[in-house]
């Protein structure tokens, strides 16, 4: 079997909005056709306005279907304190879609969505208790023959050098549930940053570990770090013994997206415990911090 995610996130529809960019995700989307495409929250830059949600309504229809999309930091009112503490999802359930907690899966691979979108904080995020419980039940549900995905706009892991976006509250208790649920991959945004891990790499305790796959920002001029003033996003394909990660970023000289690495982890249904993931980087990157080894180009 083959089946392929594309991953976008932090899209930012407000001032910040590329729109070049935006039609150019758009028209990827159209050529790749894949089975699912994943929206991994911050549709809007400020959640008060309610122009940012009809253009983030308008923008996400265009995008092929099926969807499945959770909420980020940003899709919660911040000036509004009213609306922030007692209505902070009305929006994003008025404009994009009523479920907070999405679930999607066809015959061989299941995602579940949450939310991690708080009140409580400008910036941060969080997993109660019962989102975790809830999300190891629904992937315990499926058979160890699905591909078992999770989606959330926060992070369970802070990427090397980033001290500034600090992991959801409860990540520990989230990476060990996906671990124990058979979470083969999870697919985060927020940092605007692109990131590909594993938990097995800063936890001892796990059994098998999640692939981590950090999207940066799809159309916003607000990339972090390296990726600043940079867009990217996620091409995942899933097959029987791999889980392919290639990172997209648009690049000026090429005046489109184009694959800048490969990430290849062997399924868990392959029988692997685990093996060091492959990388390969393409000349065009010269900023991704990986090793880069000789011959080899991409075939996507
Ligand atoms: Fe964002
Ligand atoms: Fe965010």
């Amino acid at each position: 079997m083959r089946r392929v995610v594309m991953q976008i996130s932090d899209i930012h529809l407000g001032p910040h909005f590329n729109t070049e960019r935006g039609e150019l995700i758009i028209r990827e989307a159209q050529e790749i056709q894949p089975d699912l495409v994943v929206i991994a929250g911050d549709l809007v830059m400020r959640a008060d306005f309610k122009e940012q949600w009809l253009q983030a309504r308008e923008y996400i229809q265009r995008l092929p279907d099926p969807k499945l999309i959770v909420m980020g930091n940003h899709d919660v009112p911040q000036y509004n304190q009213v609306a922030r503490y007692f209505w902070p999802t009305a929006r994003y359930r008025k404009y994009i879609t009523p479920v907070l907690n999405p679930v999607w899966h066809c015959e061989d691979i299941v995602v579940v969505g949450l939310n991690t979108a708080r009140s409580f904080t400008l910036q941060g995020g969080k997993l109660s208790l019962q989102q975790i419980e809830w999300m190891a039940r629904t992937l315990s549900s499926f058979s160890a023959q699905y591909c078992k995905i999770v989606v959330m706009h926060h992070h369970v892991l802070q990427p090397p050098g980033d001290r500034e976006k600090h992991a959801i509250v409860n990540a520990d208790k989230a990476v060990a549930a996906m671990d124990r649920a058979g979470a083969e991959l999870v697919l985060c945004g927020h940092i605007h940053t692109s990131f590909i891990g594993n938990t097995l790499e800063v936890s001892a305790s796990l059994q098998s570990g999640t692939i981590i796959a950090q999207s940066g920002t799809a159309t916003s001029t607000r990339g972090r770090r390296w990726m600043r003033g940079k867009n990217s996003f996620n091409i995942i394909e899933i097959e029987d013994q791999v889980i392919r990660i290639s990172q997209r970023m648009f690049l000026r000289e090429a005046e489109r997206f184009v694959p800048v690495s490969e990430h290849v982890f062997p399924r868990r249904s392959a029988g692997a415990y685990y093996l060091p993931r492959q990388e390969r980087v393409l000349e065009t990157s010269k900023e991704i911090p990986t090793q880069r080894l000789p011959e080899q180009t991409l075939s996507r």
